[in-house]
């Protein structure tokens, strides 16, 4: 017998006990309950790159006002990005939309039960394809995500960068080995919660816990004690940082709001006007006339950070008191009432530190000099003369 087959019959000889330690210990999460595809599908595009305890009450709440296929389908746009709200990676629900609409004109509006026609629908990849397949059609595939990829790295000793395809490959190719037939839901369920609860990754998690881990006799990582050197991942991008200064613009008590380009990062969202820099009082009250208004009173915003996966955004804001604007079809910018900002208006959580406040001196930092010298009298609708 080879090497790796030799590995990966030891490993295959645990699988029970797998099965086994997963019905004594699998936590009670709602996707675990009720299960159907649609359910599942929600579920896995939610977890993807969102903790499972953060995923809990947008999970509910998505499934209480959308809990079809075909009502995810007709969903308005800005109820869905509502719906979103916090969770990030918007283009995950947009997908999502788009695959429903495709279900409901290929499929009649229920998932399909194949893998090949889950997995040629819009968002899914093979990850996901796999999870909706044995979890809610019982087939054969396996779902490897990066916690089961960990799991695997670790049992089989492999040293290579689990950021490589072929690396990930041989990887799949040991979880397909090991896969049993009959109850492949069952056990992709259980590769995710070793890897979520015992088989956890280095740093803030606290690394593997190997004690009564069903794999611990046959892990070759354990053996060699190099659990908590592997997986390897060469992260080679760095961010990019970017200033950005974010100006919360009030007319009595509404805010003004534009909506982001249909295309790019946090695409057809709403956002307070912003602009990339760190701007002074002096630049900021002069950009907020070149947006078209005049500004009575500016008050410094506290800072805030947003780490997206590929960007960092360093923010500043502004707090901009302004008079009374009339409805404008040519400007960017809607003014909506700050409580249905805070209700109906889907903000990024990027702007998050400058959605909450309930009035124009709200979180902010107060100075001397906050009157511009422009007075109600100078005022012409909002515009600048
Ligand atoms: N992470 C990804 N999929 C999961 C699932 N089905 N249960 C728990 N955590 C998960």
């Amino acid at each position: 017998m080879g090497q790796m087959t030799e590995k990966i019959s030891e490993i295959k000889s645990c699988v029970t006990r797998l099965l086994d330690w997963y019905r004594r210990n699998a936590r009670d999460l709602p996707w675990r309950r009720d299960i159907t595809p649609y359910r599942v599908w929600v579920s896995e595009i939610m977890l993807q790159q969102t903790r499972v305890e953060a995923v809990r009450p947008y999970y509910e709440r998505f499934l209480k006002e959308l809990p079809t296929i075909r009502d995810l389908a007709g969903a308005d746009d800005r109820v869905l990005m509502k719906l979103w709200e916090g969770l990030g990676y918007y283009s995950r629900v947009r997908n999502m939309q788009k695959a429903a609409r495709d279900i409901c004109e290929r499929f009649g509006g229920q998932m399909p039960g194949n893998y090949e026609d889950i997995r040629s629908l819009c968002g899914i990849g093979d990850y996901t394809a796999g999870a909706i397949a044995s979890f809610a059609f019982g087939l054969p595939y396996p779902a490897v995500d990066g916690n089961v990829l960990r799991v695997m790295a670790r049992l089989t000793g492999n040293g290579g960068d689990i950021l490589n395809p072929s690396v990930r490959k041989q990887l799949t190719a040991a979880v397909e080995d090991i896969l049993p037939n009959d109850v492949p839901a069952e056990f992709n369920q259980a590769m995710i919660e070793i890897g979520a609860t015992v088989c956890k990754p280095n740093g803030v998690a606290g690394g593997p816990v190997c004690k009564g881990c069903p794999f611990e006799t046959a892990c070759q990582a354990h053996r060699m004690g190099r659990e908590t050197e592997l997986p390897v991942r060469v992260v080679k991008t760095r961010r990019r940082e970017e200033d950005r200064t974010v100006f919360k613009l009030w007319s009595g008590d509404r805010c003004a709001v534009c909506r982001r380009p249909e295309r790019g990062l946090l695409s057809g969202l709403y956002e307070f006007p912003n602009v990339k820099g760190h701007l002074s009082m002096e630049e900021a009250l002069n950009t907020v006339r070149k947006m078209g208004f005049e500004p009575l009173q500016i008050l410094p915003m506290a800072r805030a950070e947003h780490v997206f996966s590929h960007l960092v955004w360093h923010l500043i804001g502004w707090s901009v008191r302004i008079g009374d604007v009339e409805p404008d079809e040519t400007l960017p910018y809607q003014f909506f009432l700050q409580s249905d900002i805070k209700k109906r208006i889907p903000i990024p959580a990027a702007f998050a530190a400058y959605a909450g406040q309930n009035s124009w001196t709200d979180g902010t930092e107060p100075q001397e000099r906050v009157m511009t010298g422009a007075g109600p009298a100078d005022q012409q609708n909002g515009k600048t003369k």
